[in-house]
């Protein structure tokens, strides 16, 4: 192995922007399919191999492969396997930490139950946890391609499990839905105690008053991708002030954008915001963390020592008790 490869992967990590969903593997699908007696999606049925991975060329042609092959997730048991799954990957990545998004409207509105999704990822939260020492927390999605109504009505079905649920977010498209589309589904999260994060696409037609939305009028605590802040230095000492997170994902920026973004991520890290990287979909976009860290090696020459910055960045801005914290950050001095 690579010296900087070896270094990365041994490094004690956080990853902050993984959508659970989005880390089924061909393989995990097609068996879940065949269990549950569903046809096999046409994006892996169409494979020569299921090593091969999925086959797309940007965000639309993405999400068009991502939402069907949720089809084949059904119960409780399904959404365990596949939180399982992902767990032993970070684990064996030496992951220690990592808060999971999950998309409660991409099942319910194909019949599957809430509490059959949130009990499934949060048995193997406990089971992963106990078994191999991964800390894992549960980030619940609102689609902001459905209506207000439909994330509110989603908050409120959450309520019963509030405790297994650290924050709220928003994704999938974000063409045409702000931020400002949800402000009273998040001034609810915010005083039901939950913690706030939005993502604001990379290069979308409206980043910057996305960004400005999220930041003024949501109040968010972190922002997942919001690399864009480079082109407005008031957006800049604003995160900076506020001491927000970015949680970056060269990979799927790499896919989604054809540019992975490192320049300004690394300006970024520099100018001392603090920016983290994660995978986002790495089951679709073919990378896990260690993989989206070298991608900044190779791509942008990053040093070991911001490498460091890095994870110190992805501890201090998590969303764990301040014991927790500590002990990772020691974890990650000590290394
Ligand atoms: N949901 C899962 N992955 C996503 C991405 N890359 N962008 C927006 N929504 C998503
Ligand atoms: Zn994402």
């Amino acid at each position: 192995m690579h010296a900087m490869e070896e270094y990365i992967a041994t490094m004690p990590k956080a990853e902050l922007h993984v959508h659970i969903e989005g880390t089924i593997e061909p393989a995990l699908a097609q068996q879940l399919a065949i269990r549950n007696n569903v046809p096999i999606p046409s994006s892996i049925a169409s494979l020569a191999d299921t090593s091969n991975g999925y086959s797309f060329h940007d965000l639309t042609s993405f999400l068009a492969v991502y939402y069907p092959n949720m089809a084949v997730l059904l119960t409780s048991q399904d959404f365990f396997d596949l939180a399982y799954a992902y767990l032993t990957k970070a684990h064996s990545q030496n992951v220690v930490h990592t808060e999971m998004f999950f998309d409660p409207q991409a099942h319910t509105s194909r019949g599957v139950s809430f509490s059959s999704v949130v009990t499934g990822l949060r048995e193997a939260i406990v089971r992963a946890e106990r078994e191999l020492g991964v800390s894992a927390s549960l980030i619940m999605c609102f689609l902001r391609d459905m209506d207000a109504q439909s994330a509110m009505d989603t908050l409120i079905e959450a309520l019963p499990h509030k405790d297994w649920i650290v924050g709220v977010g928003l994704d999938s498209d974000e063409r045409d839905n702000p931020p400002s589309k949800f402000s009273d589904v998040f001034a609810r999260a915010k005083q039901e105690g939950w913690l706030v994060t939005c993502h604001c696409d990379i290069d979308q037609k409206n980043s910057i008053e996305h960004i400005r939305q999220a930041l003024e009028d949501i109040g968010v605590d972190r922002i997942d991708h919001g690399t864009n802040i480079v082109e407005d230095e008031r957006l800049v000492q604003m995160v900076k002030e506020k001491g927000l997170g970015l949680t970056c994902c060269p990979v799927s920026n790499s896919v989604v954008t054809r540019d992975f973004k490192g320049k300004e991520i690394l300006q970024l890290l520099r100018s001392g915001v603090k920016v983290t990287i994660s995978s986002d979909d790495p089951a679709y976009f073919r990378g896990y963390v260690n993989e989206n860290l070298m991608k900044m090696v190779n791509g942008a020459n990053i040093s070991k020592e911001e490498l460091l910055t890095l994870q110190r960045n992805a501890f201090e801005i998590s969303w764990i008790s301040e014991g927790k914290k500590e002990y990772f950050l020691r974890l990650l001095e000590k290394y």
